[in-house]
């Protein structure tokens, strides 16, 4: 057996916790939701029941309104080892905020390693209804800005907490004090890799003022202080998910339902381009809703709009990812930020390393749009790095460095899903 797939295998066998994998088995011991699609990937090739469970466990969890939480804690973790744990949300076994919408792929995805056994589970006639209510809830609930683009009321919900991004619209948001909350994160990494105690602090504010207007969206807007935010990274996989969904229902034998879907995806990434999109720039930028203004700062989130099949101005994107201020195909994965920005850190969470989840999506936009040889190039740049790091939850992109977890859920399964897909999609 080769090494590196039989040590990405130990490290999801680790991570197992009986119907989910934790992302970590140190800092992050409960279930995450975009980190469970993102292992699907990975484990429908090594247990595809696993896979299946992963997903149908996260989808227990969801609300009646549609969201999908981030968090699904696990009850045998004691409360002491993560912050903020079920106590600060109030909200049962779950957070109250959203990540990014990936699980309509993985769920397709999964289908397909395995056909008959998810045919026998009823799998994905099961998980139809609730990825049809889930992607609902992101295109109503979540349309703050009125444009058919859903907005995240919180860093977290973007996946990418600390990016530079964020910075405008969280200035107007007052950190609470550091004395009122204990970061258990810093237990487990290094300061210097995680964010700043300033971030956390509005962090724990933000949450805390969501979580007190009852997670209701429709009063957000009016809470003073609040964060709303489209995001053109979670909006182009809402996108993409609509797709996925669109094939999904295809399957099931619903070809109306499957228009519906395509249609869908067409709004979401029309709206993408015709308020994200800044064709000077060549890039999408995220949009502060309460002020109306675009954010200025070239952030990964920004590259996901590649995962699109039918995105017009592919080739301009592809040229910023490969100008200076990413580099792709010179430096390792897809850096998270900049990197020609003065602030650019290349080891500090989501302000400069590269990430695996984001190298793997951008891949396969490349190969949809034609860039094979740096797709190629982006797979075996990716595989070598999650090894030679003990699959580190990211990565400097000058040096290939670990930061962060090791053994990390995601760097794993992508890697062994990027081991076994070669240069297919899926
Ligand atoms: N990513 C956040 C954390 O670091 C929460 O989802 O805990």
């Amino acid at each position: 057996m080769d090494v590196t797939w039989g040590s990405a295998e130990a490290v999801l066998a680790d991570n197992w916790i009986g119907a989910s994998t934790v992302p970590s088995r140190g800092l992050y011991p409960h279930q995450w939701s975009w980190d469970s699609a993102f292992i699907a990937f990975g484990l429908r090739h090594l247990a595809p029941e696993r896979a299946r469970r992963e997903l149908v466990t996260l989808f227990s969890a969801q609300w009646r309104d549609g969201r999908v939480p981030h968090i699904l804690f696990n009850p045998d973790t004691p409360p002491e080892a993560y912050f903020p744990g079920p106590a600060f949300w109030r909200a049962g076994r779950t957070s109250g905020l959203i990540q990014p919408p990936v699980h309509a792929r993985a769920v397709l995805a999964v289908h397909r390693a395995d056909p008959a056994g998810s045919g026998a589970e009823t799998f994905l006639a099961t998980l139809y209804p609730k990825l049809k209510a889930w992607h609902g809830y992101l295109r109503t609930y979540r349309d703050a800005g009125g444009r058919g683009l859903a907005s995240i009321v919180h860093p977290w919900e973007s996946g990418m907490d600390n990016s530079p991004a964020w910075d405008g619209p969280l200035s107007r948001v007052t950190p609470v004090d550091p004395a009122g909350f204990v970061r258990r994160d810093l237990e487990h990494g290094h300061a210097a890799d995680r964010p700043s105690d300033e971030d956390y602090g509005r962090y724990v504010r933000l949450a805390s003022a969501y979580r007190d207007c009852g997670y209701l969206d429709e009063r957000w807007a009016d809470v003073d202080g609040g964060f709303t935010v489209e995001d053109p990274g979670l909006n182009a996989l809402l996108a993409d998910a609509e797709l996925a969904l669109a094939e999904i229902a295809d399957v099931l034998g619903l070809p109306a339902a499957a228009a519906t879907h395509r249609e869908s995806a067409a709004r979401v990434a029309k709206a993408l381009q015709e308020t994200l999109w800044d064709s000077a720039s060549g890039f999408f930028f995220a949009r502060d809703v309460r002020t109306g203004e675009r954010t200025r700062e070239y952030t990964c989130a920004g590259l996901l709009p590649l995962v699109l099949p039918d995105l017009a101005v592919a080739p301009a994107l592809v040229a910023t990812a490969t100008g200076p201020r990413f580099r792709l195909g010179e430096v390792h994965g897809v850096p998270s930020y900049d990197l020609t920005a003065a602030d650019f850190d290349p080891g500090r969470y989501w302000r400069g390393p590269s990430w695996f989840n984001v190298g793997w999506l951008v891949r396969r936009g490349l190969l949809h749009h034609g860039e094979h040889a740096l797709a190629a190039w982006l797979r075996d740049d990716l595989v070598e790095t999650a090894t030679g790091t003990g699959f580190a939850e990211y990565a400097d992109p000058f040096t290939g460095t670990g930061h962060g977890a090791r053994s990390f859920g995601w760097t794993a399964a992508l890697t062994v899903d990027l081991m076994s897909t070669q240069d297919t999609q899926d």
